[in-house]
């Protein structure tokens, strides 16, 4: 019976995917159900409200909207034709149309995406599934899971077989420093050296959360954009606060404040989540669930206390060392897996041309280094009762002791990859003849011996990958399938249910969540 029903699922989807592709005209506006037409989009109701068209939010609604009526309320605008987010030389993260920086408490700057497509249009790419402990840990069904990365992959993954001058060598250099076994092509999560996948095809060019859409069925979608969501309206009755008030929200093109109704005809309508670990949790604090206390601070009628929302936030502290090369080396994205065998550290390169001015050219090869399974953990809570505002967060950074302890055993091996015989190929030669690797800024040291100096380094070198979570975890604030505790009609579907990152990256499972959970919402209403 369920296989019955993927299959026709699947096969409706290949079918629509052609019809939206025929339907593709204007390459600015490739799909015929993307509006910025508030008045008309509010003027109807719909099955489900997903708020944020973000890296799980796009599968998501795609998957839905083959049975049921969809609304996508999406903060930014469409990534398609913006050369900062299509090629893979542009820098989304700083271009403001797409991208919004914010600081964390503890001084660290990351940046969210203000844009269709969510992470995946302003991202390095890296496409790399979880690991089979973290899918058994969470209690995904297996199949279900393969089976929706592979639907995710037919559209937004690629091999890359053609390896920059600084990652071929970043590959070798990780197999001498004893990061084994080699495992080439793959998109699994495998310990030792391996060549990721990417969102990034053969010429460069990104393909987004956003292209799922290609899945979705045009006449039961809507894809609304510069609509920022504001709260969530609920109605009382006998029972729990339920969502069917739908949503408000600002459309950025006229200012004007809108509501949007669920479908009264069924009571299975939801508003569901995907405006990532930031949006999404702030949007339950902005509707009045949060801890009772801090919501009475901001003025806010609480509708539900609950003390988790906000609580337990994680971003994964890492390391960057930028080495400037004595060769030529091109532009490139990560293209590399170290994973260290205690699981506890990843490690990735990158290269960058720096042209300054036609006259002087540098060449930079970046080594990176993540902590997979942090256990400092953060808060979120809110500045303003502005949905446009980013909210304060601070993750607390090297706060639990192990985590410095694991750092410093990951800084060792990119101390013996910086003296692999690959990485030193790269080092200026001085005049007493020997040869020295030339760091731009925080060098690696050349001896690992001191695990003081080694922390110390931890510390100072502190940055992000912007792999942040959590805020809505699972178990804390939603159950286990996502919904709401303690109000009926709402779901969080995106990187905020997380307790811990998935993969070496995460967006491949994000993506794969936002089909998954689609599929399991299908399932739910053809069984009851
Ligand atoms: C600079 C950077 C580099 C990264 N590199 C990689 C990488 O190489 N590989 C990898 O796997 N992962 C990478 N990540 C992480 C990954 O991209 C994110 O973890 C993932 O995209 C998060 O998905 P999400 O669905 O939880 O949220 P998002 O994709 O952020 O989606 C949230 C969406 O909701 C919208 N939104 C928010 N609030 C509202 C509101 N109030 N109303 C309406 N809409 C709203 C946002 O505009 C956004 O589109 C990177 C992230 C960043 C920022
Ligand atoms: C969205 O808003 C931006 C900035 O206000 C505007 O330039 C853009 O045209 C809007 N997009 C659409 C599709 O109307
Ligand atoms: C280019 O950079 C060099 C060195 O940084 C500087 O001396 C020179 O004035 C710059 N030239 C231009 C045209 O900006
Ligand atoms: C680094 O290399 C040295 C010398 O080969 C070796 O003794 C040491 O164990 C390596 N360290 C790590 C963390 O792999
Ligand atoms: C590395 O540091 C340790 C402790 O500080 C020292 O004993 C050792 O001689 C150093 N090794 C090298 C090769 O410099």
């Amino acid at each position: 019976m369920e296989k019955l029903f993927l299959l026709i699922s699947c096969l409706l989807m290949f079918t629509h995917q052609f019809c939206s592709e025929a339907a593709t005209s204007n390459p600015e506006y490739p799909y015929s159900f993307m509006t910025a037409d508030a008045q008309k989009a509010a003027s109807r109701s719909y099955d489900y409200i997903v708020v944020g068209g973000g890296t799980a939010g796009c599968p998501l609604a795609a998957t839905l909207s083959q049975h049921y009526s969809v609304l996508v309320l999406e903060r930014g605008d469409s990534p398609y034709g913006i050369p900062d987010v299509e090629d893979f030389r542009g820098s989304p993260t700083t271009n403001p149309n797409v991208a919004q920086g914010f600081v964390s408490e503890d001084g660290v700057q990351l940046v969210r995406a203000r844009v269709l497509g969510g992470g995946s249009a302003i991202n390095g790419g890296v496409y790399s599934r979880a690991s089979t402990e973290y899918i058994r840990k969470i209690k995904w069904d297996e199949k279900l899971v393969y089976e929706s990365y592979e639907w995710v992959e037919r559209l937004n993954a690629f091999q890359q077989y053609k390896l920059s001058t600084w990652n071929s060598a970043t590959k070798d250099g990780l197999l001498q420093a004893g990061v084994l076994p080699y495992n080439g092509h793959t998109f699994d999560h495998l310990v030792g050296t391996k060549i990721s996948g990417s969102i990034f095809d053969e010429n460069g060019k990104r393909h987004t959360a956003a292209d799922l859409l290609q899945y979705a069925n045009p006449e039961n979608i809507v894809v609304l954009l510069n609509a920022t969501a504001s709260r969530i309206l609920f109605s009382f009755g006998s029972g729990k606060p339920k969502a069917s008030g739908g949503v408000e929200f600002r459309s950025n093109n006229d200012g004007l404040i809108y509501q949007i109704s669920l479908n009264q005809l069924s009571i299975n309508s939801e508003v569901i989540l995907s405006a990532g670990s930031i949006g999404s949790t702030q949007l339950l604090l902005l509707s009045g669930i949060g801890p009772k206390r801090q919501l009475k601070e901001m003025n806010i009628p609480a509708l539900l206390d609950s003390p988790f929302v906000g609580k337990q936030v994680q971003d994964n502290p890492s390391a960057a060392f930028t080495i400037v090369s004595s060769k030529p080396l091109e532009d490139s994205y990560s293209q590399l897996a170290g994973i260290l065998d205690n699981s506890q550290n990843y490690i990735e390169s990158g290269s960058l041309v720096q042209r300054n001015n036609g006259t002087n050219t540098q060449y930079l090869g970046v080594l990176d280094i993540k902590l997979a399974f942090p256990l400092s953990r953060g808060d979120l809570w809110l500045k303003s009762v502005d949905p446009r505002d980013n909210p304060y967060v601070r993750y607390n950074y090297y706060s639990h002791s192990l985590d410095l302890q694991r750092c410093v055993k990951g800084i060792k091996v990119m101390v013996n990859l910086s003296m692999s015989s690959s990485i030193q190929e790269f080092a200026f030669t001085d005049s007493g003849n020997s040869k020295t690797l030339q760091f731009l800024g925080r060098a690696l040291p050349k001896n690992q011996s001191n695990d003081d100096a080694l922390a110390k380094l931890c510390k100072e070198a502190l940055g992000t990958f912007n792999h942040y979570h959590g805020g809505c975890q699972a178990g804390l604030v939603v159950n286990e399938r996502y919904l709401v505790k303690g109000v009926d009609n709402l779901r969080v579907v995106d990187g905020s249910i997380y307790k811990d990152s998935p993969g070496t990256n995460p967006q491949a499972t994000t993506m794969m969540l936002g089909r998954y959970m689609g599929i399991h919402i299908l399932q739910e209403r053809t069984i009851s």
